[in-house]
């Protein structure tokens, strides 16, 4: 074994490769060249054939990729086949939607639970989908071979989507796959990704959120954590086998292949690999791009956020109808909330700034040793930078135009669906023409007609109380941020009118509005009139903020080729510069795997954290006051009377989460977490505190992946809901101890 060791280290001195284990989320075609030898080395047991085949059935294809579109661009979450009657897992997080959408009063799953007993029971969810990667191709050449060097601009945007757009339809079969090309390190490399999307995706289990939750926003993004982020799925195919839209005929689907689950838990230096389809990172930006992101781009939706939850909070404590209507909405902004807030200390704390810099004058120097190079790209850094420059002035009127103002509250929203009938209507009116005016009538009236029946779903999740607080909030966080010169005219008006203030503006513009009462909106629509349109406030405001937030973003995004051009460079030359470096493209929504291990760590000096936590803890952080750290009656007996069946350890203790080292982002939550031999250890879900900079700077001495414990998984699916029906489909392994195997043997009866 050791010699086996030290070949493959010589192999990889000669051939020059640097691979580092934690680093890196890889692309699946490249395993065999770039990753495999490393991963075996670390613990890895199956064959390159056995995780990424095109031919054969291979690991990749457990790994699904979750969205709400029928055609995927991306993807929000990850979820894993795990049976073989096309069972998934993922987060609750990544559930949550779902969840809340099917939650009442009288039915309240994001509170209780939800376990459906049999098919007949799992819920449908409109939209969801599940996309399965075919293949992935390497397209850089039939791209960039057809298309000149110096070709810029929106030019070079359009020539190449020209070509993307033809090799798409080659690939699609007819339609029959969803078919995405995406750009990598900047526009030097260009893949292909051929997808099969399953449309009936049903909801099957769920925890309750003191399990599914726990722990709350004050736990996330943060170790220790005692949280059961899971949530159980199962996609339906037509009978046939191919994707289908919900219908009662479909049947489980047969997926190429699924997880196994192992019970035999983890310990510290376990090889683990995670597959999944990270969102986003920019891992190659200059100092100047981090200065923005982390002091210009964060800190109005620090701001905005901030103030939008505190106002939905008052209210979701109120009531439990509210709460339940605004928990999506609200888990997502919060998540996102504390993200910023914690990148922006992540990256002081790291100094990643200062690391950028004095990378770039490395840089710098190795460009200008040589006339060449310097030609080429003595100004590639500068070029991007100055791009940079111009947004740092001009990001904050486009976020405050957007998330306080067209995004601000809901009745904007609702309001701005009106735009399409005021055209209709305005057309209407100039129509002279008595036979063309009555189809005009006649289509308006069609329109009106199908808005209304839309109106319980549009204004499912909204209450008005509530909205007029943000309201009130939002418009005054846009009148104290932005300059005059962006402010509506009715705004101006109606903050002179009231003297400023804000909750008699929300008051004044919830009365006079049809938009904030979905009763008001059904009696505009039954006879829709444009003068009413064209005087209630919320669609004056909608109007207005819509011409302001065009105005913001055209002055953000002015074109300028030659960033783009630059950065394209940038990325090339630095390939060139150290050729020894494995460089990984940035995430991108793509599928990708991340290798590691099981590994605690120290958040700070004299600080050491286990890589496990336990039931023991989800005990000791109970808090009945706070409804973060609430604990289930009946998880407390479970704990009480040690009753884990066998997924406890053999200590008697029960493992709920636990760290790797993993290199992963938003995108991944809900992805498989794989040991050596291919089984499910646990889900991941979550990043930690300490590396909060890491979409932009990787962190090797603090980052880390917190995964939750497939043995916990297991032991709420059993113990907890009692859906053993569930648990007898997936395919469980667990290797006995030796001793104990004899004991047994020994007692099974002669007959
Ligand atoms: N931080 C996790 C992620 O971005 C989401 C965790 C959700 N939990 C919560 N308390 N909002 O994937």
């Amino acid at each position: 074994m050791k010699r086996f060791t030290y070949l493959i280290v010589a192999l990889l001195l000669v051939s020059g490769i640097k691979v580092k284990a934690d680093e890196g989320m890889w692309l699946p075609m490249f395993i065999d060249r770039l990753n495999y030898v490393d991963m075996q080395n670390k613990g890895l047991q199956l064959t390159p054939e056995e995780i990424y085949s095109v031919n054969s059935s291979s690991l990749k294809d457990a790994i699904v990729g979750l969205s709400n579109s029928p055609a995927p661009q991306g993807y929000f979450c990850t979820g894993e086949m795990v049976s073989s009657q096309g069972l998934m897992f993922t987060n609750h997080h990544c559930g949550f939607d779902a969840i809340q959408k099917h939650s009442t009063v009288d039915h309240d799953y994001l509170a209780d639970g939800f376990w459906a007993m049999s098919f007949e029971e799992e819920l449908p969810n409109e939209g969801l989908t599940a996309s399965f990667l075919i293949r992935m191709d390497d397209v850089t050449d039939s791209i960039l071979n057809n298309i000149s060097d110096t070709l810029i601009g929106q030019a070079r945007t359009a020539a190449i989507k020209e070509i993307t757009e033809r090799l798409k339809t080659n690939a699609s079969e007819d339609g029959k796959y969803n078919v995405v090309v995406k750009s990598f390190f900047n526009g030097n490399e260009y893949y292909l990704f051929v997808y099969e999307v399953y449309r009936d995706v049903r909801l099957v289990g769920a925890p309750p959120s003191s399990i599914g939750k726990y722990g709350g926003d004050t736990d996330n993004w943060m170790w220790p954590r005692h949280t059961g982020d899971f949530s159980i799925f199962r996609i339906y195919t037509a009978p046939d086998g191919s994707p289908a839209e919900y219908s009662e005929e479909n049947v489980p689907m047969v997926p190429k292949h699924h997880l196994p689950i192992s019970l035999d838990g983890v310990e510290k230096d376990d090889f683990a690999m995670i597959w999944g389809f990270p969102g986003s990172t920019d891992r190659y930006l200059t100092a100047k791009g981090v200065e923005f992101t982390t002091e210009y781009y964060f800190p109005p939706l620090i701001d905005v956020f901030g103030k939008k939850l505190e106002t939905w909070k008052k209210h979701m404590n109120e009531d439990q109808a509210v709460r339940i209507k605004y928990a999506s909405q609200y888990a997502m902004i919060a998540n996102s909330w504390k993200y910023f807030i914690g990148q922006r200390k992540g990256v002081k704390n790291l100094d990643v700034i200062g690391t950028k810099e004095k990378y770039q004058k490395e840089f710098m120097n190795w460009v200008n040793s040589d006339p060449e190079r310097k030609e080429k790209y003595g100004n590639v850094i500068s070029d991007i930078d100055e791009q940079i420059l111009q947004q740092m002035g001009s990001i904050k009127p486009l976020i405050y135009a957007s998330v306080s103002g067209m995004g601000g509250s809901q009745i904007i929203g609702f309001a701005r669906n009106y735009s399409g009938l005021e055209s209709k209507l305005e057309k209407l009116k100039e129509e002279k023409d008595k036979k063309k005016k009555a189809k005009a009538e006649e289509k308006i009236s069609k329109m009106a007609e199908e808005m209304i029946s839309n109106l319980d779903e549009d204004y499912k999740d909204y209450d008005m109380a509530t909205d007029k607080d943000v309201f009130a909030e939002m418009t005054k966080l846009y009148y104290e941020n932005l300059a005059s010169d962006m402010y509506p005219e009715i705004l101006v008006d109606l903050h002179k009118k009231f003297k400023g203030d804000f909750y008699a503006i929300a008051d004044y513009v919830f009365e006079e509005s049809v938009f904030g009462d979905p009763k008001k909106t059904e009696e505009f629509l039954k006879d829709p009139k444009l003068k009413d349109l064209q005087k209630d406030p919320a669609f004056i405001f909608s109007k207005q903020y819509m011409a302001g937030l065009m105005k913001a973003s055209q002055s953000f995004r002015q074109e300028n080729p030659a960033a783009a051009k630059a950065e394209r460079l940038y990325m090339q030359a630095m390939r060139e510069m150290e050729p020894d470096r494995y460089f990984y493209p940035n995430a991108n929504s793509t599928m990708r795997f991340t290798y590691g291990q099981v590994l605690p760590y120290s958040p700070a000096d004299a600080v050491e954290y286990d890589y496990v936590t336990h039931l023991s803890g989800v005990i000791a952080k109970e808090d009945p006051s706070n409804d973060e750290f609430i604990v289930a009656p009946k998880l407390k007996e479970l704990y009480e009377t040690k009753d884990y069946g066998p997924y406890g350890t053999e200590c008697g203790s029960m493992v709920v989460c636990f760290l790797t080292n993993n290199d992963i982002t938003g995108g991944n939550s809900g992805s498989p977490v794989i040991n050596g031999k291919g089984e499910l250890i646990g889900i991941a879900f979550d990043g930690n505190w300490e590396a909060m900079s890491s979409d932009i700077a990787f962190a090797p001495k603090f980052q880390r992946t917190i995964v939750v414990d497939s043995r916990y998984v297991l032991f709420i699916i059993d113990k907890f809901a009692g859906a053993t029906r569930l648990i007898d489909e997936l395919t469980i392994h667990k290797q006995m101890p030796e001793p104990e195997r004899v004991e047994m043997m020994e007692e099974v009866p002669t007959e």
